[in-house]
């Protein structure tokens, strides 16, 4: 037996959780745990809301309310969103949590004790305006390493790297938009330069370790380790622990990871039974792939000064986009759990979050495609293989697992594949290739289908009876094997069809390899997949198209009292040309967008423009319009559009270029 230590990611206490969020880590974290749980391991499943840091303050000033408000208000949100996809965590805390701090704090010491900490001075931004210094996300600036803009005070998020004083460029006082000065301020550092050489082992020697983690890693490590600094100077935070240091808080991201063994002693507390004892056999990190940085350098590094055990696996998730495009939750692309989970089972959302790409690659979310997969698999194949076994088994077996007779070759390797599943299931789990064991549950059902076609039990009961019998037979003993195997996946369903086959709800993995009895009385089918229907996921779309534009426009009204002012160089970036309109027609499922194909004399393009509410794609033909045609190319609604037509924002009242050559570039 193995006890897991398994953590998911602590997520920030400034908004709900979106699929994203379940898709990088709850949702795998959670088919693991449960698999385990089934297997007789014992699992230990901690989380809780980061719920220090500067985006909380941020969005508690601009709300003009205290961060633990804020705070609050998202950790009630964030247990509900996990609790309504089952997610089986044991222990969900808080990092504002007295326990935490005191843990916190000590962690902090005990370092500190060891010098592993060390005091110095160093330059910050001081904002002589709002009289503070400026941490990370109180501003903003030019990323010195990648020149983006809109980098943080700690971290630029288009290249990843952590930003000191000086990699910040042209910095600017999120509060009140002013430059801020350069000030001396004493802090604590961490002597990770240090561990160079433990961390290069714990990531060159840990075999587990995912190729996606490794690598990242690696890249990390070539630079060489520098000395961290662990404290900030703010009043949200945990304190430092020693004098002279008024106003000085540690770092988020040093407690908030201290925040998993913070979680755990909570939990210990509650049951009486040790958490070091889960730690000390096997640590486990589901994470996303941004914060790998932190999980695989600066937490292997505190905990080997701390003394105490590396995680033995960290499992990143990767990306999840939206439709084709980023998402983004201060734009409204974003799809919230609670959302979702009003309109569709969450089962489905598991499935889909699953099915669609292995973890450590990106994947995208598509209405669509979500529709298809339910439809189509879900559905057609999963339902339909369970439907007609209980269908068939009411109808011509008086509801009674049938007997079985001599085996024919087709029923022998029916038979293999359904003694097999568990086997291949557990091993893909096992090794967190979570989407190929459902995969393979789904290429069995769909074994189920065809076998149950070549059978033919609706004919073969009356002419050959045994081999109807054994269809059946087979066919319920799958219908088992499915039921507890997709437990992990789908605990919904999965209760679902044990009730139908009559069976308890089961913990237990091995007792899929149990065939049920002949004679085993089952219960009346009932359907386990509904179809989606297409105006359904229409509804969706225009949600969440309509919703973007919105907060488009918010964003827009914010900006027009602080206008943002842009360099002639930024201004002719834009390709803007004079073109004309060859076709346009509808785009199915949306009554905004069309489709219009554009001359802009040195090539035609496709352009997809949200025109539909004010102009039929009669009226747009042969018309003159302005278009961005240097855009990045983007997929809606499955069609590519490669420019943006211009219109104004509220009426879409298209900017008419009429006395203009078709070609001639707009300045
Ligand atoms: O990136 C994030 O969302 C962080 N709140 C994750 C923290 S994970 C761990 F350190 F606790
Ligand atoms: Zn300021």
């Amino acid at each position: 037996m193995t006890k897991f230590f398994i953590s998911c990611a602590l997520p920030y206490a400034n908004g709900p959780c979106h699929l994203g969020h379940l898709r990088s880590t709850y949702i795998p974290a959670d088919i693991f745990a449960r698999f385990n749980r089934m297997n007789g391991n014992d699992v230990l499943l901690v989380c809780a809301t980061d719920e220090h840091g500067t985006p909380i303050a941020v969005k508690a000033d601009n709300e003009g309310k205290k961060p633990i408000e804020i705070a609050t208000r998202y950790h009630r949100r964030i247990i509900k969103d996990l609790e309504m996809c089952d997610i089986s965590i044991d222990n969900f805390s808080r990092t504002t949590s007295k326990t935490h701090y005191k843990i916190a704090q000590n962690f902090f010491l005990d370092l500190y004790s060891k010098n592993l900490i060390y005091e110095k001075k160093i330059k910050q931004l001081y904002c002589d305006y709002c009289s503070k210094f400026l941490p990370d996300r109180y501003v903003e600036g030019i990323c010195r390493f990648c020149n983006s803009p809109g980098a943080r005070g700690d971290q630029c998020e288009v290249c990843g790297r952590h930003l000191d004083v000086e990699d910040l460029l042209e910095p600017k006082c999120l509060a009140c938009g002013k430059t801020p000065v350069i000030k001396e301020s004493k802090h604590y550092f961490f002597r990770l330069s240090k561990f160079q050489g433990k961390v290069e082992n714990y990531v060159y020697g840990n075999p587990n370790l995912g190729d996606n983690v490794r690598n990242y890693l690696k890249n990390w490590l070539k630079d060489g380790l520098k000395d961290w600094i662990l404290s900030r100077d703010m009043d949200w935070g945990i304190p430092i622990p020693l004098k002279g240091s008024q106003g000085k808080i540690i770092y988020v991201w040093v407690e908030a990871l201290i925040g998993y063994i913070s979680s755990a002693t909570e939990w210990s507390k509650k049951t009486g039974i040790s958490w070091r004892e889960y730690w000390d056999d096997t640590v486990l990190h589901f994470i996303g792939k941004d914060i790998i940085y932190h999980h695989g350098i600066f937490w292997p590094a505190m905990l080997e000064g701390y003394g105490c055990k590396n995680p033995d696996n960290i499992i990143a998730g990767e990306y999840l986009s939206l439709e084709g495009r980023k998402m983004s939750t201060s734009q409204g692309w974003v799809i919230w759990v609670k959302d979702f989970v009003e309109n569709f089972d969450s089962d489905l959302l598991r499935y889909y979050l699953t099915v669609t790409a292995p973890l450590n690659k990106d994947m995208d979310f598509s209405w669509d495609d979500f529709k298809r997969r339910v439809n189509d698999e879900l559905a057609d194949v999963l339902g339909n293989f369970l439907h007609r076994t209980f269908t068939f088994t009411n109808k011509f077996f008086d509801g009674k697992v049938p007997k079985l007779f001599n085996l024919t070759e087709e029923d022998k390797k029916f038979k293999s594949l359904i003694e097999n599943l568990p086997y291949e299931v557990a091993d893909s789990i096992s090794n967190f290739k979570f989407r190929d064991g459902l995969v393979n549950i789904l290429k069995i059902a769909k074994e189920g289908n065809k076998y149950f076609d070549h059978q033919k039990p609706w004919k073969s009961v009356k002419d050959d009876y045994e081999k109807a019998s054994n269809c059946l037979y087979l066919s319920n003993q799958l219908s088992k094997v499915l039921a507890i195997n997709l437990k992990p996946y789908l605990p919904n369903k999965s209760i679902k069809i044990l009730d139908i086959l009559n069976l308890e709800d089961t913990n237990d993995w091995n007792n899929s390899k149990i065939f049920l009895e002949v004679g085993h009385d089952i219960k009346e089918a009932k359907p386990l997949f509904r179809k989606i229907e297409d105006e359904k996921i229409n509804k969706e779309k225009e949600k969440l198209y309509n919703f973007e534009k919105k907060s488009q426009n918010n964003e827009k009204l914010k900006e027009n009292n602080i206008m943002d002012i842009i360099s002639i160089d930024d201004f002719v970036k834009l390709d803007l040309r004079i073109g004309k309109v060859l076709e346009a027609g509808k785009i199915k499922g949306s009554e905004k967008l069309l489709k219009l194909k554009i001359d802009i004399k040195e090539k035609e393009m496709q352009v997809v423009a949200g025109l539909g509410l004010k102009y039929s794609p009669e009226q747009l033909i042969n018309r003159k319009v302005t278009v961005l045609v240097n855009l990045k190319p983007a997929n809606l609604f499955g069609v590519k559009s490669e420019g943006m037509v211009l219109a104004t924002a509220d009426s879409t009242e298209i900017i008419k270029p009429d006395g203009s050559k078709i070609g001639e570039k707009v300045m």
